[in-house]
């Protein structure tokens, strides 16, 4: 199926996020990792590309994104500036990058936004962080703040499941949302949990909710490019919708190609060289 692509050639800010809400307009945003994929991305007109955490997962093979490290994710975050025309680049601050310490936070931020060139970064948790959340802001960082599941913080909720199940949890998901707008970020994502309180949240902000696993009814949406291409054959959750089977492509191409390789019909004469000079004599 081919779609209509609708690209235009301008370059998306922190500013535009927040007029595309009050406009009512949705926001678009996939992560990427590498050069190629972050230029396909950017080409097909997507508003913002994550250099997300979960390059540990896809990429690196990791079990958690606890074992990234600011270097990983700075290389990453490099790769995909130099592709980037029009989208925002947001970069995930590292598990124990931006956690209490607001001097070393701050640090870790600026070093991030210079080594890289992103344009902003997203920062995983909510009243307890917000000291360093301040500092990062005050320093002219846009900051996307995440709530509800915070990979990060796993092992004290003891899995991926839905967050905000209890009243308790819930009120501090919209306390916590509250904070982080009045402090100064452009915009939260809100990961898996229920979609009401998601809507509740988006629509009591005047910054944009960027939903993954938060339903339909919030500003905007992204999702692990791996995983909604169909590259990622592992354990999907039910919030991801699968665009593409790449991951069957990949394998269908590397079987034809073995097979070719065996039975010498790869390379063809036209594939192949010859010896110019006696050519032409
Ligand atoms: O690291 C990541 O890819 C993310 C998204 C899942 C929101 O944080």
């Amino acid at each position: 199926m081919s779609v209509n692509k609708k690209k235009s050639n301008t370059k998306i800010t922190v500013e535009i996020f927040r007029k595309m809400k009050e406009k009512g307009q949705k926001i678009s945003m996939l992560t990427a990792y590498d050069y190629t994929m972050a230029k396909l991305v950017d080409q097909a007109g997507i508003d913002a590309i994550l250099v997300g955490d979960s390059a540990g997962n896809v990429m690196a093979g990791y079990e958690t994104t606890l074992s990234v490290t600011i270097n990983e994710i700075i290389y990453h975050a490099k790769c995909v500036k130099r592709a980037i025309q029009n989208a925002l680049l947001v970069v995930d601050m590292p598990f124990g990058t931006c956690s209490g310490d607001s001097i070393s936070s701050l640090h870790n931020a600026i070093r991030i936004m210079r080594e890289t060139g992103a344009e902003a970064l997203k920062i995983e948790g909510g009243e307890e962080l917000l000291p360093d959340i301040r500092k990062i802001i005050a320093a002219g960082i846009p900051v996307m703040g995440h709530l509800g599941l915070m990979p990060q913080s796993v092992h004290q909720y003891g899995g991926f499941g839905l967050r905000a199940k209890s009243e308790a949890e819930a009120q501090k998901l919209i306390r916590d949302a509250a904070l982080l707008e009045e402090a100064g970020c452009f915009a939260i994502t809100l990961e898996k949990v229920p979609a009401s309180l998601a809507e509740e949240i988006a629509l009591s902000l005047k910054i944009p909710v960027i939903g993954i696993g938060a339903g339909a009814n919030v500003d905007g949406q992204v999702l692990v490019v791996h995983d909604m291409l169909g590259l990622n054959q592992e354990f999907l959750p039910k919030f991801v919708r699968k665009y593409a089977d790449l991951g069957t492509a990949v394998t269908d191409a590397v079987s034809e190609y073995i097979l070719d390789v065996k039975n010498s019909d790869f390379p063809s004469a036209g594939e192949s060289y010859e010896n110019q000079i006696k050519e032409i004599i």
